[in-house]
């Protein structure tokens, strides 16, 4: 029998735990916010930004929100992160992605202070991962690595295959493993025969955005399997890059499509948020 990780139930008691952290700040005078920034008009980017809101208020973070419009200039853009870099009372900056695509993203996160980059997309902050220093850690493998500790999943000595070289999940990835003694493989579109390397892992992590991609034939007996993804299926339904139904047959751990990564994406923001406001003004 598989165990179901449970990402919604786990989420929710880390946010009761730092809103422990958070009153224990405010008692002392600092109060955490965090100030949230999005371009133009995605759907999407709505719903995310709906969600991480509504763990600040939860958790007891000050929430501001920037809604700046399709024809925002770079100029305009940058100009704002760095007022909020500037400002006392913003602990923590998150520009939401996708932005329009005639502006420069990659300018706008390494303009975002790396000392309230809680998105932990700063080179810097990528650098000190890389190091293996404390720093801030991208949000949802953070939220992976937070799974295993919980559910005492050891990584020290494992096989783990990730799928995906995103610079958000696929290659903070890597780092957040090695980290943990792993030996990891990380597999790609350009991968040749992709389930010669899944067969032989003890946990595979698929970052890939593929409905359904991860079947049953690709996984050994016991493995670990964790589903970053969030895709729609032939029917509009919200479903991994895992079939779930399948693949759990053989699992000792996996992760369900809603209720599993993405709660815990959200509640490592917080958690980053948090740290932020501790460390404001001192080097991390
Ligand atoms: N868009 C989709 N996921 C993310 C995320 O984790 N952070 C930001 N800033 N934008 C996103």
């Amino acid at each position: 029998m598989t165990v179901i990780i449970d990402g919604k139930e786990l989420a929710k008691k880390i946010r009761q735990n730092l809103k422990i952290d958070c009153d224990n700040l405010k008692n002392k005078g600092i109060y955490p916010k965090l100030a949230v920034i999005m371009v133009g008009d995605n759907p999407a980017s709505k719903v995310y930004v709906r969600n991480k809101n509504k763990a600040c208020e939860e958790v007891g973070i000050e929430y501001e929100e920037f809604l700046l419009g399709e024809n925002t200039t770079q100029t305009q853009l940058i100009s704002l992160i760095e007022d909020l870099n500037k400002r006392d009372d913003v602990s923590g900056i998150l520009l939401q992605s996708p932005i329009p695509k005639n502006l420069d993203i990659n300018e706008a996160f390494r303009t975002i202070s790396y000392k309230k980059d809680v998105d932990g997309f700063h080179p810097t902050n990528v650098g000190k991962l890389a190091l293996g220093q404390d720093t801030f850690v991208s949000c949802t493998p953070y939220g992976v690595i937070k799974m295993f500790e919980e559910y005492n999943i050891e990584l020290e000595g494992k096989n783990v295959v990730i799928l995906g070289r995103s610079n958000i999940v696929g290659k903070p990835l890597i780092q957040c493993c090695l980290n943990k003694n792993a030996t990891v493989t990380v597999c790609h579109s350009r991968t040749k025969n992709l389930k010669e390397y899944t067969k032989k892992a003890d946990i595979v992590i698929s970052a890939i955005g593929k409905p359904k991609f991860v079947t049953a034939d690709m996984i050994k007996d016991g493995a670990v399997v964790i589903d970053v993804g969030i895709n729609r299926d032939e029917n509009n339904k919200l479903c991994g890059d895992v079939d779930f139904e399948n693949v759990k047959e053989k699992t000792s751990y996996i992760t369900p499509v809603p209720g599993g990564v993405g709660p815990m994406t959200v509640a490592m923001l917080m958690n980053n948020v948090i740290k932020s406001a501790n460390n404001f003004g001192k080097m991390l």
